[in-house]
């Protein structure tokens, strides 16, 4: 069993630190089994301190020795800190400590990969590197001495002294010890520079292993065009000498925005035609911006307590958005993202791991890095901004960081700028931090004389924790479209703030079509019935580009819940929306490609289970493949030309425009390889010369089970690129039959390049399985087995990925009651495994209950 009683740590226990931290002297003696870390941290207690007791986080360190004053102390140790009897006036405390780089599997604290020494500290790891408060609301000044052989040695802040076998960093912003960055290593620079409006110079490097320096180039634009628009859009500078990126191969997360040393996974920011895709690329763009917007977001106002975590991420989340609508196409952009949290968030806040925004207990905080806090969070502000108005907004949040600079801060804070600038009451609002769950919104309409009324109204179901739920403030964007085609009213944002209310229009000729919740301007469930012959309409007239996907979006669900549950054939009149809509070279063609995209299996069986339904995931696969392969078939004679019109020529470049284009390519090749067996799919991976149209040939050829030639080719090919092999890694289970998906998944796990301890790897099979839906719900059981043997495997040596891949099993109360058994078999068996961890065991346990 885990622990005895997990501690849950409560929003409602929040006391300050009863000590100032003045200062702190850290230095590193770097040896990867016995690194010795020297402090020297100056406190000053409070004079107002409710809470005086000095308490100092610590986790697998070994105290060589404690000082205070310059004289030796001997502090009471646990396994989670220390306490010591300490002066009533300003004092020095000093330890020096032992720990062990290259046995750090759970890549958490200071760890190894692959021979460079680098850190992750957010959010509670700085406390197995020293004895310290690791609070986010301790904030100092850092000075690091670092003593190694390696060529480069990197810390925060400004370099302030070298030379041979050592560095020396200082980081004049006060800060908390979850910002602190190490890194050392041979390592090679792609550097730059930029000048800030202001005229400061600052010095640029993405620091790569020796080999990864061809893949820089991406990166540093994006990180130029970030730093730009930061200054453009939100007024707000960087603010040092220099500002470090550093790519790792082993890592838990996407990237860390340490201060002045962003320490990125290396698959979110190396990029080169030849081995990322379209995706990664956009993908790392806008990871590059969400770690450099952290600079204001998160490091110079950060968060008080880590139950405010939403506070920097829904925020910093919400700025790279703009940031991504700015670069390439808004509406795009919003599309996708609004995909993206139908398929992790609402799954989230629809099952047992529903938890607010801004949650308010938890057993480890890890396990909150979720879409709730991160997409929801940024929905959220989205939702403000729609309220307040654009200018409002802007207003607001440049009091923020006036008054807040330098502080970490609750939502309280965050929400009073809004109230201050401008007026308005937002105790109603801040109910979409405080109540877990999506809203639905039943609408029903009526049309009489012209006027034309709309009747929302809202409820919230039940979230663990939480049975009754309060209406809450929901912006409702509407238009309304003449018999026409026509626009007849222009988009307003209703208010819902009751229970029930009703909206009127007047002075309309005739019953108007409406477009509810254009741009989907609230994260929530919309219920209202509607006829194809409607949606074919919004798909055809309306203005709003998110509406009519959403259209489309609807009739692609309603055909497939159709086929699943009545047998019934492809629905007739939207294939037919669909062939005219590909073949209309008018419309953009990354929107094509939107609109022929599927809807997710996984968004099918929720549609399902919330109609009363029990999902089958083989009947939901099944229908997907038969709709895939009547519209094939409808379009054969005139696929071959659409593949090769939308065939992107001359040399590859990542900009949207190219990539929407290579997008509806990849649609078109998955539908003629339908037809044409795959001859297709080969010709182009023969002649492919960029990763996208390889990777979608490949994909294309092993989904009709016809890829061995170019699978084997690839892998060859490719055998020594650790991200291009991830590539292949996940392909061979992604496009497995249901069947074959868990033992494909089996056999990649015992391949010689399969390796748990790299999360990247662990994600690219396992992940790869639960996305699979029919394969992994596949009868019988084999994939919850395979899942939960690797889950158990790796959580003794990283909790944090274990834990965070038990999200797979989050859905299972959906299924049938054969499927549910054989989950809460694997549950129950990892559950009762020997020293579980804190991470996985509070999963388990949520999901469990
Ligand atoms: N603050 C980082 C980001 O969103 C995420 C780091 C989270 N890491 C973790 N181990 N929980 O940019
Ligand atoms: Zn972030």
């Amino acid at each position: 069993m885990a622990e005895a009683t997990p501690q849950t740590i409560y929003l409602k226990d929040y006391t300050p630190f009863g000590y100032q931290v003045d200062e702190v002297h850290l230095t590193f003696h770097l040896s990867p089994k016995a690194t010795r870390v020297v402090s020297r941290i100056e406190f000053t207690p409070k004079p107002d301190a409710v809470d005086r007791s000095f308490f100092l986080h610590g986790e697998q360190l070994q105290l060589i020795a404690a000082k205070i004053d310059g004289q030796p102390v001997s502090p009471d140790v646990t396994a989670q800190g220390l306490t010591c009897d300490v002066p009533s006036t300003p004092f020095v405390w000093e330890s020096e400590v032992e720990i062990s780089p290259v046995t750090n599997t759970a890549l958490e604290g200071l760890y190894m990969s692959n021979g460079m020494y680098c850190t992750q500290c957010e959010a509670e790891g700085f406390r197995k590197i020293t004895f310290y408060p690791d609070r986010p609301d301790v904030m100092s000044t850092f000075t690091v001495r670092i003593e190694g052989d390696e060529k480069v040695l990197l810390s925060n802040g400004n370099p302030s002294g070298s030379g041979e076998g050592w560095a020396e960093w200082h980081d004049p912003w006060p800060k908390p010890a979850y910002l602190f960055a190490l890194v050392a290593g041979d390592l090679i620079n792609h550097p730059d520079r930029f000048t800030t409006k202001s005229g400061k110079d600052v010095e640029l490097n993405i620091w790569v292993r020796p080999g990864d320096e061809d893949k820089c180039a991406f990166g540093m634009e994006a990180l130029i065009k970030s730093m730009k628009w930061d200054e453009d859009v939100y007024g707000l500078e960087y603010d040092l000498d220099i500002f470090n990126i550093v790519a790792v191969d082993d890592f838990n997360m996407g990237a860390m925005e340490n201060k002045g040393l962003n320490i990125f996974n290396s698959s979110c920011v190396l990029a080169s035609p030849e081995t990322s895709t379209d995706a990664n690329f956009e993908r790392i763009e806008a990871i590059i911006a969400h770690e450099y917007f952290h600079n204001w977001t998160g490091n110079r106002i950060t968060c008080r307590d880590w139950f405010q975590l939403c506070l920097k991420e829904g925020l910093t989340v919400y700025r790279d958005s703009q940031f991504t609508s700015d670069m390439r196409s808004a509406s795009v952009k919003r599309i996708s993202d609004v995909i993206d949290l139908r398929g992790r968030q609402f799954a989230e806040d629809n099952g047992p791991l529903a938890h607010q925004v801004r949650p308010e207990s938890f057993q480890e905080i890890n396990n909150f890095y979720t879409a709730t806090i991160y997409e929801k969070g940024a929905e959220v502000i989205g939702m403000l901004k729609r309220l307040v108005g654009d200018e409002a907004y802007t207003k607001a949040v440049a009091l923020y960081f006036e008054r807040h600079d330098g502080q970490a801060c609750t939502i309280e804070d965050w929400l009073q700028v809004f109230e201050d600038s401008t007026g308005r009451d937002l105790s109603q609002f801040s109910k979409w931090y405080s109540q877990a769950g999506t809203p639905r919104i039943k609408v029903t309409d009526d049309y009489l004389d012209g006027t034309y009324t709309l009747t929302l109204e809202q409820s919230t179901p039940a979230t663990p924790g939480q049975p009754d739920k309060d209406p809450r403030v929901i912006p409702v964007a509407v238009g309304l479209l003449g018999q026409n085609g026509d626009e007849v009213r222009g988009t307003e944002v209703l208010e819902l703030t009751e229970a029930k209310q009703s909206f009127s229009f007047d002075g309309l000729a005739s019953k108007p079509v409406p477009s509810i919740l254009r741009e989907f301007s609230a994260p929530v469930i919309m219920e209202r019935e509607s006829t194809n012959a409607e949606r074919a309409f919004l798909l055809a007239h309306d203005s709003d580009s998110f509406n009519r996907w959403e259209a489309g979006n609807t009739l692609a669900k309603e055909a497939r819940v159709a086929m699943v549950l009545d047998a019934a054939a492809p629905d007739a009149d939207y294939l037919d929306a669909l062939t005219k809509l590909v073949r209309d070279d008018s419309l953009d063609p990354a929107f094509r490609a939107l609109v022929l995209s599927p809807p997710s299996q996984s968004d099918l069986a929720q549609t399902l289970f919330e109609r009363g339904h029990t999902p089958d995931p083989q009947a939901i696969y099944d229908a997907a493949e038969t709709f895939a392969q009547t519209l094939a078939e409808a379009l054969t004679d005139s696929l071959p030309r659409l593949y090769a019109d939308t065939t992107v020529q001359g040399a590859y470049s990542p900009d949207a425009e190219s990539a929407g284009k290579r997008d509806l390519n990849a649609r078109m090749l998955s539908l003629l390889t339908r037809l044409d067996g795959g001859e297709a799919a080969a010709r182009q991976y023969d002649a492919a010369d960029n990763m996208t149209q390889q990777n979608a040939a490949l994909a294309c050829l092993l989904k009709a089970e016809n890829g061995e030639t170019q699978s084997q080719a690839f892998y060859d090919q490719w055998q020594g690129d650790r991200l291009v092999m991830d590539k292949w890694f996940g392909l061979q289970v992604a496009c497995s039959a249901p069947k074959k998906a868990a033992s494909a998944a089996a056999n990649l796990t015992e391949h010689a390049l399969f390796d748990l301890k790299n999360p990247n790897r662990f994600r690219a099979v396992m992940g790869a399985l639960a996305m699979n839906q029919a394969g992994f719900h596949y009868e019988g059981g084999a994939g919850y087995q395979l899942l939960a043997d690797n889950l158990i495997a790796l959580d003794a040596l990283n909790p944090q990925t274990t834990a965070r891949m038990c999200s797979a099993f989050q859905t299972w109360k959906r299924y049938d009651s054969t499927r549910q058994e054989l989950i809460r078999a694997q549950l129950e068996r990892i559950s009762a495994t020997n020293n579980l961890s804190r991470d996985t065991n509070e999963m388990v346990s949520r999901i469990l209950n």
